[in-house]
């Protein structure tokens, strides 16, 4: 028996067919199933892909078991607390963290990038009223692939480069738009002299001419401490290997269609509630419950098998231990609590909810951990966010990982098509 292979046998007919094992240099080892149709004339089943590598990757190492994540081999804890959102998107993309003068120079061509062209900006106006922003976002994002129509041919390291630096940037933007024209207040185009993190908050809450709401005490100004924690919160959505929104931006990319239109799936993709759209539901699930003396109501309605009701913000495909981010996000709610106005009510039902679960036989079993999108809710509202933003604010963060894994995808020339196939189970 050869090493590094594994052997199957039909039980049917007896017969053995071996397979190349694929080693990682972290986590589990893969077997090379491409030959497997060819070899036996039988497809393999994976509902939901619990136990299929889709491709091989460098960018993000997830070991779910003891709830750790790394970008580029740099554990996110120490990203989260040393390092800002840019320097995170440019390790993402430059397989390492940029020197003092490499980060200047990025930030600022960051910041330049982030206005929009002017018909783009027209093409808002053609959404209705009261639109979810996450609809007009993805709209938009698939509409700025025919204002750069050329990155459909991109074949080089620069163009890669630039083509990522321009949608990262202009992200925040897009999302702004979105969100001021679902309230039909009008646009606030970034200013170049503020961060990444303090422009997007400028954008949401400026009012024209980029004064800031006005109180009886004088103008709310932007605090320090809230532009810190967005920054943070920007750098733990970064990237998270090859989860559904990633897998549907590299599924895209394999067609040959447009980057920009690639991001746009994946937008769409994250909108749902099993996955980025969460974050909004965790808020809208706490307000909902109420109040501490209906907590254990709603967690019997979890744990019963005839209700579809699941607590949100709770479990993960991959963490079966805390979700680091979460664990980062937990700490930083606890710094904001005295200088921003945390929701106490809201914590008081979420720290419930987290307490009973963490001791029930039924999360125990199943290791329901609470994930990402149960701490980021508490912690928008406290930065004044609209609850139709957290998930735009995801995006903000994800984009850098979207690209960075489409040009992943792009540069290795062993990648096919996505194209699973079926059971036929029809007439
Ligand atoms: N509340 C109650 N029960 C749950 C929950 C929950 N939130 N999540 C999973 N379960 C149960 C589920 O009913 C099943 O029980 P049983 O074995 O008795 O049938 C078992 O746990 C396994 O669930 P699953 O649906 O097979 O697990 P999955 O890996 O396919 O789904 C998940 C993962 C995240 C979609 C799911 O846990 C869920 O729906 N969570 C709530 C939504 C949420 O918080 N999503 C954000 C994920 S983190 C952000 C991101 O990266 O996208």
């Amino acid at each position: 028996m050869k090493e590094n292979t594994f052997t199957m046998i039909d039980n049917q007919t007896g017969k053995r067919y071996e397979f190349d094992v694929i080693q990682s240099t972290r986590g589990p080892s893969a077997i090379d199933i491409s030959s497997f149709y060819s070899q036996t004339g039988k497809f393999t089943y994976d509902n939901g892909f619990t136990s299929t590598a889709s491709c091989k990757s460098e960018i993000t190492f997830i070991d779910g078991l003891k709830g750790e994540l790394r970008y580029r081999g740099i554990e996110i804890g120490e990203l989260a607390t040393k390092h800002s959102y840019l320097e995170t998107c440019y390790l993402l993309l430059n397989e390492r963290l940029p020197n003092k003068q490499e980060l200047a120079e990025f930030d600022l061509e960051i910041r330049h990038r982030s206005l929009l062209h002017e018909s783009l900006r027209h093409l808002f106006q053609a959404f209705p009223a009261g639109a979810h922003p996450m609809a007009t976002l993805s709209s938009a994002t698939a509409a700025l692939s025919t204002f750069y129509y050329d990155h459909l041919n991109i074949a080089d390291e620069d163009g890669y480069q630039e083509m990522a630096r321009r949608i990262i940037a202009k992200m925040p933007t897009l999302a702004a738009f979105a969100y001021r024209h679902s309230i039909g207040a009008p646009f606030i185009h970034p200013d170049i002299e503020r961060s990444f993190s303090e422009n997007f908050l400028y954008m949401i809450r400026a009012y024209p001419g980029g004064t800031m709401r006005i109180e009886l005490e004088g103008e709310k100004k932007i605090k320090d401490i809230e532009i810190e924690a967005l920054d943070t919160i920007f750098t733990l959505h970064a990237d998270h290997e090859q989860n559904a929104s990633t897998t549907t931006v590299r599924s895209v990319a394999s067609t040959g269609a447009h980057p920009y239109v690639a991001i746009s799936s994946g937008i769409s993709a994250l909108w749902g509630r099993a996955h980025g759209g969460a974050n909004e539901s965790v808020i809208a699930q706490l307000e909902m419950i109420g109040s501490v003396e209906n907590v254990d109501k709603y967690i019997a309605k979890a744990k019963d098998p005839n209700d579809p009701f699941r607590l949100m913000g709770f479990g993960h495909r991959v963490y079966k231990n805390f979700d680091p981010r979460a664990k980062i996000l937990k700490g930083l709610q606890d710094q904001l609590k005295d200088e921003l106005q945390l929701d106490s009510r809201l914590m008081e039902i979420a720290h419930k909810i987290e307490d009973i679960a963490l001791h029930d036989e039924y999360f125990i079993k199943r290791n329901l951990y609470p994930n990402i999108d149960f701490y980021s809710g508490v912690i928008f509202t406290a930065l004044g966010i609209p609850r139709s933003m957290f998930t735009p604010l995801f995006v903000i963060g994800r984009t850098t990982g979207w690209i960075t894994q489409w040009i992943e995808f792009k540069k290795d020339r062993t990648m096919k098509i996505a194209r699973p196939r079926q059971i036929y189970i029809g007439e």
